[in-house]
């Protein structure tokens, strides 16, 4: 017998609405009722709805409202239980406990790969519950309501879900586009000064690979986004959001097979310090570090220059960032700074090799594949005499 070797290969293709409007569980507002029936079955639509602690308690009024707006399109949509509340923020992306409860819940609810589970919070609720979800009978349909600037600007608009394992941020996770999106502006009134800031360092980020323009008015707008002002801060989720689906719909690679993570620039350190700080510093935080190291070695490196160094700092910092913390000087002991270990991640990350992308001027990008440890320790040391 002579071997046989067939070459198998299909492309599915992927799409999903992202909306942004306010009122969401007001019963006039369409748009949940809309996305939820946007494949016109005419059967009725069953649905599970997780929100998030930090949300339940400045939004006392959010799973009856919920529970109405069912009420109200009661032909076509059905809560199969109560709304549940689960811990927000970054303990339940450790809790595998949580998932294992979740999975009971639906299993105990029956609900089918046709079902709807609705994760209303922050980036940690909708990762903890994308996972649980994705991993249901292979996946059922998972309606993204995100609730802070983080979420709405990155987390919700993505591809991916995940947990945090041992001491590995987003160790383990899946790719599982969402099967819609929906932004309420009305949640983010109620965030900490903190939670509020945090999402702006992802707009950064994106502006500084991809949008020179949209850069520009970052800087000009940060002193009014750290003072709270709703309606920059709306223009910026709009368009980092945008910047977002659009490197997901043509970069070529939405489930990340290759070798470079462009949308995580400034990354590999940010991740570290999260950990190291044992989340004390949130993702955006850590973000906003991680972008202001590797834009000083970018600098240093003669990427970007000088002026383009500054002035990133500069928009993090008028934004309400803080761009030191003293874990970046942090030394393992055998001498070793031990925020370096991020690249090790990275890199095992991407399956042995390193490709870390850093900005070539402002609004574009490149990757490298050696990040040099005695310059990454001479930004360090600059961030600290600028910044600490
Ligand atoms: N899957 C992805 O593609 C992706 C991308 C970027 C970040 N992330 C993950 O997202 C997480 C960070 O998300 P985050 O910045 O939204 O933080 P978070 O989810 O930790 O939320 C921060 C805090 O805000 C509270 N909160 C949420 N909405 C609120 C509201 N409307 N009013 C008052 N309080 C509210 C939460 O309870 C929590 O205490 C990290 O775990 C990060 O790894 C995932
Ligand atoms: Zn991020």
């Amino acid at each position: 017998m002579t071997d046989t070797f067939y070459h198998q290969s299909f492309v599915v293709s992927f799409d999903y609405p992202v909306v942004f409007t306010r009122d969401l569980f007001d019963p006039a507002n369409r748009a949940f009722l809309d996305a939820a029936t946007r494949l016109q079955e005419s059967r009725r639509h069953r649905a599970v709805v997780f929100i998030d602690s930090g949300v339940a308690q400045h939004h006392s009024g959010l799973p009856r409202r919920i529970e109405t707006y069912f009420s109200a399109h009661a032909g076509a949509l059905e809560l199969a239980a109560p709304p549940c509340v689960v811990p927000g923020g970054e303990a339940v992306k450790k809790d595998l406990k949580r998932i294992e409860e979740i999975t009971r819940q639906f299993l105990e609810l029956r609900l089918c790969r046709h079902s709807l589970v609705v994760a209303v919070g922050g980036g940690a609720v909708l990762d903890a519950i994308g996972f649980a979800t994705a991993l249901f009978h292979r996946g059922l349909r998972l309606v993204r309501v995100p609730t802070t600037v983080l979420a709405q600007n990155d987390v919700g608009v993505g591809v991916k879900n995940a947990m945090n394992f041992g001491d590995g941020k987003n160790l383990i996770g899946t790719f599982s586009p969402p099967f819609a999106v929906l932004n309420d502006f009305g949640f983010l009134r109620t965030l900490s000064d903190r939670d509020w800031i945090g999402g702006i360092s992802e707009a950064f980020k994106v502006a500084i690979i991809r949008d020179a323009e949209f850069f520009g008015e970052l800087c000009r707008d940060a002193k009014n986004l750290r003072a709270r002002d709703a309606d920059a801060m709306e223009r910026l989720i709009r368009q980092c959001a945008k910047l977002h689906l659009e490197h997901i719909r043509t970069s070529g690679d939405p489930f990340e097979y290759g070798r470079a993570r462009p949308l995580d620039f400034g990354h590999w350190s940010a991740h570290k310090l999260e950990s190291m700080s044992g989340y004390r510093i949130g993702h955006g935080h850590a973000v906003a570090i991680g972008i202001a190291l590797d834009s000083c070695y970018a600098a240093r490196k003669g990427w970007i220059t000088e002026k383009e160094f500054a002035s990133i700092c500069q928009g993090l910092a008028d934004s309400g960032f803080s761009l030191w913390d003293p874990l970046l000087e942090r030394r393992a002991k055998g001498g070793k700074l031990e925020i370096l270990d991020g690249l090790k991640s990275f890199q095992e990350h991407l399956g042995g090799e390193l490709y870390i992308t850093f900005p070539k001027g402002i609004g574009s990008k490149f990757e490298v594949q050696e990040v040099g440890a005695d310059l990454v320790a001479q930004s360090i040391g600059q961030l600290k005499s600028a910044w600490s």
